[in-house]
């Protein structure tokens, strides 16, 4: 288990966006997490390329892009060039998931594959080997501040017990009400990386939040 924290920009001060990119860089946090939204794969549009490629300009830690698009094979090469580490596309969004997984990783990134709430994990058997994350949606995707969904729980079980069972190097990322009472239990159930915006961003000592949470329970 990694324990990795990676705060989403999604619930920062987009007014102060540098002011919060300069926060995250000194605190604890391990990732910058960015979502990207296409108003048709979700109901909400977000950032784009200018954005990522600003966050990554003045960022000094990973970038793992969350996108929540249509036909995501679409904009690999362009958020290659944006400075993207991790790229995480839906499994509900690719049509030819196995091409693009591949795309990706020629294109230099590592490559996560993102299920939504309702999404079973015996549907990544035939690919758990060729990713390097798995995202597990613990919310419907589309805005931050939502309500953490209890079969979350269930879901990190059944992908642990995937990732065993294929002896996959697959490593395990929970996106979605993340806060103070729930953070430990994922991490002792298996979760490797923790997404975390509203917990986050807004409380006056985001810095205080990331230390707490990267600490050892
Ligand atoms: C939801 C996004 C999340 C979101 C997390 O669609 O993928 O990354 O920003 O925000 P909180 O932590 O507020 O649920
Ligand atoms: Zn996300």
């Amino acid at each position: 288990m990694k324990k990795i924290i990676a705060p989403s920009l999604f619930s920062a001060n987009l007014a102060f966006l540098y002011r919060d990119i300069e926060m995250l860089n000194q605190s604890e946090a391990d990732w910058f997490h960015i979502d990207i939204m296409d108003t048709s794969f979700v109901p909400n549009i977000s950032f784009g390329f200018l954005f990522t490629k600003y966050v990554r300009k003045y960022s000094n830690k990973p970038m793992d892009v969350h996108l929540m698009v249509l036909q995501p094979e679409r904009y690999i090469e362009e958020l290659k060039y944006c400075g993207t580490d991790h790229l995480h596309i839906h499994y509900e969004a690719c049509i030819h998931l196995n091409k693009t997984i591949y795309s990706i990783k020629k294109n230099g990134m590592k490559v996560g594959v993102a299920v939504n709430p309702h999404t079973p994990i015996f549907l990544l058997q035939d690919i758990i080997n060729d990713i390097d994350f798995v995202l597990l949606m613990s919310v419907n995707p589309g805005y931050s501040g939502q309500k953490f969904i209890h079969k979350t729980y269930q879901k990190l079980e059944d992908t642990k017990n995937l990732i065993l069972k294929k002896d996959s190097s697959a490593l395990i990322e929970v996106d979605g009400g993340i806060n103070l009472k729930n953070y430990s239990l994922l991490f002792k159930n298996g979760a490797d990386i923790l997404v975390a915006g509203t917990t986050i961003f807004s409380n006056s000592n985001p810095k205080e939040i990331i230390h707490r949470m990267k600490l050892e329970n």
